[in-house]
């Protein structure tokens, strides 16, 4: 049941600090302080071409993954929607990996992907919610989110833990192929492990963002920015707020406003701006000042110091000090938070939104 929730998807929020939790379990060592997988039938020291492939709110964890990937592995990765991929029949030399991130494990695009992939030669690892699904039978190696059932057709608990596993599993890859030190290592293990602890504050903020939603709510269109991995958390958060609350929302690469979306700003449109303090901090915030100057109406996720450095020129909400490592996890939270309240306010059927369904096994 839902508890004392009044939507499965508030109940599903609440789970992360949880669901998170038991996800880095099945993969610490804590002997060693560092994570490990589980048995490989190939070498991961070998992989030098990593392919993943997903869709929707799966297919964002990928595109975290890309980033954390090629930065901590020096490894190359494409990733790309599975609908794409799978008809695009790509050439793939044998060898490689290729990952499948799903939480049902039975959609078909992926799936089918799945196979291609396979008689590609590459090696298949999937990570899956649903141990026994179809997808997590036919890899070589099935790595497992264990967010337990999900409920809510809209994927929250899934997409963290998805998140959670993969930032473990570039971890892995990391030193596998000798691309970072012990010391590194061990500090951005120590990092992932205190998350739940993290999550766990950011759930403080829930009466805050329900307020916030209220000027979110008589939008038409509402823009979500961000840089490096806080990109897809705004096309993840565009996404939330578009299948729940059915207002129009589009997810950009904060760099990319000047080459057309700038267009669309005045007062009416509000920009939720996804700005941790990391390298990139600087560059986003320098894009939220173009969006000022234009009249726009920006909502401003950052920590304690971002904030500050910003001033009084936005509505702002002050999140926890994390290293940038584990900011998408962190920060995918306020933006299911925000969703979840504009679609409350306006009365849409939060856990079955309309023409969505749970497991998409057509294509
Ligand atoms: C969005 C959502 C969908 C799924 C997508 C993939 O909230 O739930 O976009 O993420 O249909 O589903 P799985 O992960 O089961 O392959």
């Amino acid at each position: 049941g839902k508890g004392e929730h009044r939507h499965f998807m508030h109940k599903e929020i609440y789970e992360q600090p949880q669901v998170i939790g038991d996800t880095l379990n099945t993969m610490f060592n804590p002997v060693s302080r560092t994570f490990s997988l589980p048995d490989l039938p190939f070498a991961l020291s070998g992989i030098d071409r990593v392919t993943i492939i997903a869709c929707g709110t799966s297919y964002y964890a990928g595109m975290v993954a890309k980033y954390w990937i090629e930065q901590l592995a020096r490894v190359s990765v494409e990733v790309d929607i599975a609908s794409e991929f799978r008809y695009r029949a790509p050439a793939m030399p044998k060898g490689g990996l290729a990952l499948f991130i799903s939480q049902s494990g039975e959609t078909a695009d992926t799936l089918a992907a799945l196979r291609y992939c396979q008689a590609q030669g590459q090696h298949i690892i999937s990570l899956v919610n649903v141990p026994e699904s179809t997808m997590a039978r036919e890899s070589e190696v099935a790595l497992q989110t264990v967010a337990g059932p999900e409920i809510g057709v809209a994927s929250t608990k899934a997409f963290t833990t998805q998140l959670t596993a993969l930032a473990c599993l570039s971890l892995v890859l990391a030193r596998a192929r000798g691309a970072i030190d012990h010391a590194t290592e061990e500090r951005l293990s120590k990092v992932l492990i205190e998350v739940p602890a993290r999550v766990a504050e950011v759930l403080a903020h829930d009466e805050r963002l329900r307020e916030i939603a209220e000027d979110i709510m008589d939008a038409r269109d509402v823009l979500y920015l961000g840089r490096g991995t806080s990109y897809p958390i705004a096309l993840e958060g565009a996404l939330k707020l578009k299948e729940i609350s059915y207002i129009h929302a589009e997810g950009y690469a904060a760099g990319e406003m000047k080459h057309g979306p700038i267009a669309l700003i005045d007062e009416t449109v509000p920009v939720i701006v996804i700005a941790p303090s990391d390298e990139l901090y600087d560059k986003t915030a320098s894009n939220v000042q173009e969006v000022v100057a234009r009249g726009g109406r920006v909502i401003f996720l950052s920590d304690e110091k971002g904030v500050a450095r910003l001033g009084a020129r936005a509505v702002s909400l002050v999140l926890p000090n994390v290293d940038p490592f584990v900011a998408p996890i962190l920060y995918a939270i306020p933006v299911q938070l925000l969703a979840y309240h504009v679609a409350v306010a306006k009365g849409t059927d939060v856990d079955q939104p309309r023409n969505l369904a749970k497991s998409v096994t057509v294509e």
